[in-house]
């Protein structure tokens, strides 16, 4: 039998800390889709075409790895791609809640999905998107923090 994880979020964009959440949730998964929300960021700063392709060059090297868009609930695609697995990253506290709330919601919505909280490599657990966008807009250096190919598209943007 082939278990299949899915791993949702933003990704506005991807960071290091994505990256690192990727590779572990093929620990236990044979499959791993990273799915990119089309309308959960309300004014995204990357389109989700640019997103998607921030992340396949950010982990080019696993072939069980696949990334996808979707509209709508997380629940009802995860159901449709046939995932068993919603993968999350819990970085602190201040996560909680929100992280148990949608959990709970996404159970209630598909009893048979099971929500899995994955903890990043400890030199990452500060790193949020929203970090790292905001650094780079005010020209700080990202570099180290995002794959290559997110520290180059953020230059793009905000120093063309
Ligand atoms: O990276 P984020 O912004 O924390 O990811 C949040 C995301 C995209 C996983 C969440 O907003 C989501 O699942 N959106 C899809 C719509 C949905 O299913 N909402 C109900 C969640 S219980």
């Amino acid at each position: 039998m082939t278990r299949t994880a899915i791993y949702p979020g933003s990704f506005d964009p991807p960071t290091r800390g994505h990256e690192d959440l990727i590779r572990r949730s093929l620990r236990l998964a044979d499959r791993v889709i990273v799915a990119v929300a089309v309308n959960s960021a309300k004014q995204p700063l990357f389109a989700v075409e640019e997103r998607l392709a921030m992340l396949r060059a950010a982990v080019p090297d696993e072939p069980n790895v696949s990334f996808e868009s979707f509209d709508g609930l997380l629940a009802e695609f995860a159901v449709r791609v046939g995932a068993t697995l919603i993968v999350r990253g819990l970085r602190a506290v201040s996560d909680f809640e929100y992280e148990f709330q949608m959990a709970l919601m996404n159970r209630r919505l598909h009893p048979s999905l099971e929500t899995v909280f994955l903890v990043p490599a400890v030199d990452l657990t500060y790193l949020s998107s929203s970090l790292v966008r905001e650094v780079a807009r005010y020209g700080g250096d990202v570099s180290g923090l995002v794959p290559a190919s997110v520290a180059d598209a953020l230059t793009a943007r905000f120093r063309p």
